[in-house]
């Protein structure tokens, strides 16, 4: 089988971040007014903490650049303390010349949510669409919060988290049930019409998830998987995201 998904495995999650960052930079290099989806969660830290470096080092300007985050927890506003907002402001916005009012996520604390993944996805078609977008990986296959289930059509909306989401996220909630349970995510159709898409696996824990991204059926019960459609896709990995790929 000839694999569409570029994959490249490197030595730990710091060149994964190197790469990811080199990446991005590059994109915004090309095109000073890109259009950027990013992610949160532990595994692009490194590519973020890389990203600033490398724009402070050559003087790339974020100015024009426009963002669009995957998610956001429902409930929770732009100022509370563990919303994907903060999160972002604290580990890239702020180290960047980029405006606050080009970066976007969905408001988890909008009084209509359906109106406001609507209006998400209309502010991403006004901005051209998205050159490059971010991604990790849940180690149960999702993308965002498209658990598994999420039908290939989907486009921003309000889902319900996982079980195994849940778990994932209570170290930064004092325990599971301080989780939300529910999200506003861009759908896998949002995130499918990037132009780009760049995975970032890091740990063993992803490694059963990436092996059935990369090798196992499309199928909605592994949302990554969806991805083996996309024209212009590449996971980067660490071996031990990489370590149970029958052909790496
Ligand atoms: C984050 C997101 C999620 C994470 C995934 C992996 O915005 O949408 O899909 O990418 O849960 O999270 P980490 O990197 O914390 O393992």
């Amino acid at each position: 089988m000839s694999r569409k998904i570029h994959v490249e495995i490197l030595d730990d999650a710091e060149a994964v971040g190197r790469k990811a960052a080199a990446r991005i930079l590059a994109v915004v290099e090309r095109k000073p007014e890109a259009v950027l989806g990013l992610a949160t969660g532990s595994t692009p830290i490194p590519a973020y903490r890389e990203l600033v470096k490398l724009a402070h080092e050559r003087k790339v300007s974020f100015a024009g650049v426009k963002t669009f985050n995957l998610d956001e927890y429902l409930g929770l506003s732009g100022s509370h303390p563990q919303s994907y907002r903060q999160y972002m402001n604290r580990y890239l916005f702020e180290h960047l010349d980029i405006p606050l009012w080009q970066t976007a996520l969905p408001d988890g604390a909008a009084s209509d949510p359906e109106a406001e993944c609507a209006a998400f996805e209309a502010r991403i078609r006004a901005a051209g669409g998205v050159d490059l977008w971010l991604l990790g990986i849940g180690s149960n296959g999702h993308i965002g919060f498209n658990e598994p289930g999420a039908p290939r059509d989907c486009r921003t909306r309000v889902a319900s988290l996982a079980p195994s989401t849940i778990e994932a996220s209570a170290k930064d909630f004092g325990g599971a049930a301080g989780v939300p349970r529910q999200a506003l995510t861009a759908g896998v159709a949002t995130i499918l019409e990037a132009r780009e898409i760049l995975l970032l696996a890091t740990g063993a824990g992803k490694a059963p998830a990436v092996a059935g991204a990369l090798e196992g059926p499309i199928t909605p019960q592994l949302p990554a998987s969806y991805l083996q459609a996309h024209p212009s896709c590449a996971f980067v990995l660490d071996r031990a995201a990489a370590s149970k790929l029958v052909k790496p």
